[in-house]
């Protein structure tokens, strides 16, 4: 049975964590689309466009590709930006890349169609909203403010990235209130979605509880059909 999963919160919830395990656990593909926004933002950036420049940065939607590769290195016009989009300097930047719709409209196309054959599990802002609105399962994965720069300033500090838990309390708030106001596809929870505040729960515990909303449905698809 094909199922798709859309997992969205704010920046540094845990999403890709959880989503990346409960597909290993569950057979699906993991799509990671924060992924692709940052690869699009490391690419004007590295073209020294100004990422606060809409209609500059647009304008290399012609030049840009973007890859998945399932063991999770993300290529932008074949060049492996895996590292490099998990730096400071690129988070600062994304929330303005992914506020402009033509370039949503231009991921999202593509998010869709990697969506059409597997069982996905997708994780984002706006992927049981606007991606995916008939996913069969929508999660709304949150944690206070303070839980989410701890975590990834210790997720940056291990993979050798630089910063300060401030900068990254920082960014963390900043992200949120841009992700929330923009005026397409905004972060929002569904309102057929489940919340999880994860704030006091172990990431076992929170993929345990997503697989358990999984199969929650799938008994109910078999049950329907
Ligand atoms: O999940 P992340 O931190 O890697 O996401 C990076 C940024 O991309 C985030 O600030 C908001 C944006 N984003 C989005 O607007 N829509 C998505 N589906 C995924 C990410």
């Amino acid at each position: 049975m094909k199922i798709t999963v859309a997992i969205d919160g704010p920046a540094a919830a845990g999403k890709s964590t959880v989503a990346k395990e409960v597909a290993k656990r569950l057979g699906y593909t993991y799509i990671d689309t924060g992924a692709m926004y940052r690869a699009f933002t490391w690419y004007c950036m590295e073209k020294g466009v100004d990422c606060q420049n809409e209609v500059a940065c647009c304008a290399l939607i012609p030049e840009v590709t973007i890859k998945l590769r399932p063991n999770g290195i993300v290529l932008c016009n074949d060049i492996d930006v895996t590292r490099e989009i998990r730096e400071p300097r690129v988070s600062g930047n994304v929330s303005y890349i992914a506020s402009y719709k033509d370039i949503r409209l231009f991921l999202v196309d593509q998010q869709r169609n990697m969506a059409k054959k597997h069982s996905v599990i997708m994780d984002g802002r706006d992927i049981g909203t606007y991606v995916l609105p008939d996913a069969d399962v929508k999660i709304f994965q949150i944690a206070s403010v303070e839980t989410r720069a701890v975590r990834r300033y210790d997720e940056n500090i291990s993979k050798g990235i630089e910063c300060t838990l401030e900068e990254i309390e920082n960014d963390v708030r900043k992200r949120d209130y841009i992700d929330s106001h923009r005026d397409f596809a905004p972060l929002r929870c569904a309102a057929d979605a489940v919340t999880l505040d994860t704030s006091f729960m172990t990431v076992e515990e929170v993929v345990l509880k997503v697989i358990e909303i999984i199969n929650e449905k799938i008994a109910l698809k078999n049950k329907d059909e």
